[in-house]
């Protein structure tokens, strides 16, 4: 029997209307568009606007571009991830209101969180679900609306982060294609460095810690950004090496879009050069658990079939990996 891969064979995405200039944020903190354009590389983010609308919402419109694309029936899906770190509510999956806004009704489903590195450990699992044959359709999303954790009056952070959703469809193939290796690391003692301190249960929820700003994302940007620039790299050159892969075979570098500075770094490290080197930072800023599959959906034109994609990313927590993949499809 040929051995099962797990293939990408769709991708979706979705990003919020009201874009969210480097001029605006002039008007709300202490910033100006030279030093955010040349520090990150982001112009202009996304932002979820309305009333009782959460990640969800984001998710949901990603998921069914995928099923408007590839004509398959939502019923057939087994099993629905939203990757993410900003859940609808506590306690109640996103996953699984998504898989019942959608009409997978012979689903479960999860949320899986790691930060940035959310949807790069959900290949992971996706993939190792289709790999045992356990399941044939499993639906990874990636989805955040990080403008509701995020202070305004803290340029450390609202500079960078923006909303959208991204999607994957992984499904059995037994050419080849699909994900080949991956490399993924993670270190508890980097947690203090980028975090919610409050809402958890180590420090609930009062009038205290909303009184102190608790509920927003921190980061300690400087830090963040060393380890995200030698961990992605590291990570990156040994799936290179382990699969005996020089920079001539590899199509596309599919970096976490969190700083352009941490990209180059990252593809100057594996020899890539820019036009290998998917990026839309520009336009959406960091999109935590949707930046890959964003991506995705971006260059899907793009990308042809027996392309190797070599995935990284980087989070809180500390979460970081790289994922090597052969892309199954022409579009
Ligand atoms: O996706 C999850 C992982 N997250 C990341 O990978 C993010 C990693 N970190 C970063 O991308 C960068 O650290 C930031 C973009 C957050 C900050 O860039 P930086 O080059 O590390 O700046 P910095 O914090 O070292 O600050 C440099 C200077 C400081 O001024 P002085 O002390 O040199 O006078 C800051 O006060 O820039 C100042 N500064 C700003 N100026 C204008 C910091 N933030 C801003 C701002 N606008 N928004």
């Amino acid at each position: 029997m040929k051995k099962i891969t797990a293939a990408i064979t769709a991708v979706g995405k979705y990003v919020p209307e009201y874009i969210l200039t480097n001029k605006e944020l002039e008007q709300l903190v202490d910033t100006n568009d030279e030093w955010i354009t040349t520090r990150t590389g982001i112009k202009e983010r996304r932002i979820l606007k309305g009333e009782n609308k959460g990640t969800s919402f984001m998710a949901i419109k990603a998921a069914e571009e995928i099923l408007e694309k590839s004509k398959i029936n939502p019923e057939e899906i087994d099993l629905v991830i939203v990757a993410t770190a900003t859940p609808d509510i506590m306690v109640a999956s996103t996953a699984v209101y998504v898989a019942t806004a959608i009409g997978a009704t012979n689903a479960f489903g999860y949320d899986l969180q790691a930060a940035c590195s959310s949807f790069l450990y959900g290949m992971s699992t996706a993939a190792s679900y289709i790999e045992s044959g356990r399941y044939k359709k499993v639906l990874l999303i990636g989805a955040d609306k990080m403008s509701s954790i995020i202070d305004y009056t803290d340029r450390a952070t609202c500079i960078i982060f923006g909303d959208g959703a991204g999607a994957a469809l992984f499904e059995p193939d037994t050419e080849g294609f699909g994900l080949q290796d991956e490399y993924l690391r993670s270190d508890g003692a980097g947690r203090e460095f980028l975090k919610i301190a409050a809402g958890g249960s180590l420090l609930p929820a009062s009038e205290d810690t909303l009184k102190n700003g608790q509920h927003f994302i921190h980061q300690e940007g400087k830090t963040v950004f060393k380890h995200a620039v030698s961990n992605m790299a590291d990570v990156s050159e040994q799936i290179l090496t382990r699969n005996n892969l020089t920079e001539k075979d590899v199509q596309w570098l599919v970096p976490h879009q969190a700083n352009k500075r941490i990209i180059e770094a990252t593809a100057n490290r594996v020899g890539l050069k820019s036009d290998k080197v998917m990026m839309n930072i520009h336009r959406y800023g960091n999109t935590t658990s949707a930046t890959l599959p964003l991506l995705l959906a971006d260059y899907e034109n793009q990308l042809k079939k027996g392309d190797n994609l070599i995935f990284a990313a980087f989070g809180g927590g500390f979460t970081w990996g790289s994922i090597y993949l052969k892309w199954a499809y022409n579009s």
